[in-house]
């Protein structure tokens, strides 16, 4: 474990920004990340702990140390004739650890297929995509303690998941490190197939019958056409969270609005795509100087080669104003400003 000072991070975040670390480390195990906290550097100065920074936005050099975890792996815990108990250590790709599951056919992360970001990063902000959301196959994950070194078991519960929500972006942010997630999975898993597009990419597919392969088979390839490599166009997925409002706001709106669309949430109340509201106001597809948001997916914005992350921020900034102006809701960001 070394600690290296004034190092670019333009490869460690997907926005591509060029901004430096005052000092940078890579851990590879529990022990190098017990040297990290022990160090005058971690002591003394801020602290980011990098996954695959596929949500952040660095909008200038980071004064403090920056840590990349690279501690990889994965282990099954427990195999029983219908369900499986499935361990990843939390550098692990997430995409690679979802991989792992599709091709032994264990159900329950096939919706997730190539979520950007790492094992680690996924209970963060309780990942979800095509109707499925980490928490429903989550068991618990280990994590280490910054301020003392201690390794803690959080239950599903102690996350206090809700949409890309948990306690680790509120009461516990920095606070701790986590070192591995643990997932339920089943052999015979009820399939998810009734969300966006995923049942049409089946019928073209000449599926009927889909197994848990088909279905990561068909968000990859939905996934493929609407959201932009990052390899191509620096972004970091979503870029807001969809707004959830009442009942009596959602009304009030779809009266001027009747095609807007709207997905009831269990708490009773209206979730409204931030997406849509985002290409009513005329910024789908739309370009502003290095930056923009997505032809194919209005809610991520682009780095088109070049752009800052106050550039970047301006953008967020002017969409926020403009669906805020025209429908009277705040959007709020997904990913982490830094
Ligand atoms: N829509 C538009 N314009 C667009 C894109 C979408 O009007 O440019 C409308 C669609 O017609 C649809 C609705 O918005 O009615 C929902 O669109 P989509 O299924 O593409 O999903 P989303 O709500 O925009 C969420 C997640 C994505 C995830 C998809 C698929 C959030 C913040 N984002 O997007 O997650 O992949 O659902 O499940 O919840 C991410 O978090 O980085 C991410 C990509």
């Amino acid at each position: 474990m070394t600690i290296e000072e004034n190092r670019s991070l333009k490869i460690f975040n997907t926005f591509g920004l060029p901004v430096q670390a005052r000092f940078f480390v890579e851990v590879d195990s529990l022990g190098d990340m017990e040297e990290v906290i022990a160090s005058s550097e971690f002591k003394n100065y801020p602290h980011l702990i990098l996954g695959g920074g596929s949500n952040v936005l660095l909008l200038k050099d980071f004064p403090g140390l920056v840590i990349k975890n690279n501690i990889v792996g994965i282990e099954v815990l427990n195999e029983k004739k219908e369900e499986v108990l499935l361990k990843g250590l939390s550098g692990t790709l997430w995409h690679h650890f979802v991989m792992y599951a599709v091709e032994r056919g264990w159900g329950g992360l096939e919706n997730l297929s190539l979520v950007p970001g790492s094992v680690g990063a996924s209970p963060m902000q309780n990942i979800g995509a095509y109707g499925v959301e980490l928490k429903e196959t989550f068991v618990e994950l280990e994590a280490l303690e910054l301020a003392t070194g201690t390794i803690r078991i959080f239950t599903k519960e102690e996350c206090k998941f809700g949409y890309r929500e948990s306690i680790f972006k509120h009461e516990l942010k920095d606070k701790y490190f986590i070192l591995s997630i643990t997932v339920r999975l089943s052999k015979h898993p009820k399939l998810r197939t009734d969300y966006g597009d995923i049942a049409r990419v089946l019928v073209e597919n000449g599926v009927t019958e889909p197994t848990v392969k088909d279905v990561s088979d068909a968000v990859i390839s939905i996934r493929k056409s609407k959201l932009p490599d990052p390899k191509e166009f620096g972004n970091s997925g979503s870029f807001f969270k969809n707004p959830e409002v009442t009942r009596e706001v959602y009304e009030k709106l779809a009266e001027q609005y009747p095609d807007m669309p709207n997905y009831p949430t269990t708490q009773g109340m209206v979730k409204i795509p931030a997406a849509w509201m985002i290409e009513q106001c005329g910024w789908k597809g739309k370009r502003v100087g290095n930056t923009g948001s997505h032809a194919r997916q209005a809610l991520v914005l682009i780095n088109y080669g070049g752009a800052t992350g106050s550039e970047i921020k301006k953008l967020a900034d002017d969409i926020i104003a403009s669906v805020k102006e025209k429908f009277g809701i705040t959007l709020s960001m997904e990913v982490n400003v830094i």
